[in-house]
């Protein structure tokens, strides 16, 4: 009999699946006094009369663009009245979310269907805040995004 067990293991800690610091750092989109404002684009340069058109049906239009902002591809979404911008590359595989489905406050990857709580990065079936998201405002016809 061999006297020299090795003493018990201790349990491992809970990790997460898929751990993003950027998206733990960034899962809330309130604005923060101490970051600068970033213009993302002009509506009025993408369609004129966009802006009014939203302003006016809040409950039934929508919007998505993919755009660069400093050096992050955000996917930047008009979605039941309100903007969001979430990293537009996704946590998975690297799927374009600005081509995902949005629908309930949800934007789904068109690649494999990891769904993402718009306002807040969540992943919806896991509940991990695996998507980064970021402050975001109107200014006029400008849509204006704060990154760390
Ligand atoms: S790359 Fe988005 S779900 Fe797989």
């Amino acid at each position: 009999m061999n006297d020299s067990q090795p003493p018990p293991s201790e349990p491992e800690p809970k990790r997460d699946l898929y751990p993003n610091e950027l998206a733990q750092q960034n899962h809330n989109a309130q604005p923060r006094p101490d970051l600068p404002w970033h213009a993302a684009f002009d509506l009025a340069e993408i369609e004129a009369g966009l802006a009014e058109r939203l302003a006016a049906n809040p409950d039934t239009e929508s919007f998505v663009r993919e755009t660069l902002v400093g050096d992050r591809i955000l996917a930047v979404i008009f979605h039941a009245g309100q903007w969001f911008a979430i990293d537009g590359i996704c946590t998975h595989q690297g799927g374009p979310l600005a081509e995902g489905h949005v629908a309930d406050g949800c934007v789904t990857c068109p690649w494999h269907g990891w769904q993402y709580e718009l306002a807040s990065g969540t992943q919806t079936s896991s509940g991990q805040p695996l998507q980064a998201v970021f402050p975001i405002r109107q200014n006029g016809t400008l849509i204006e995004v704060q990154l760390p």
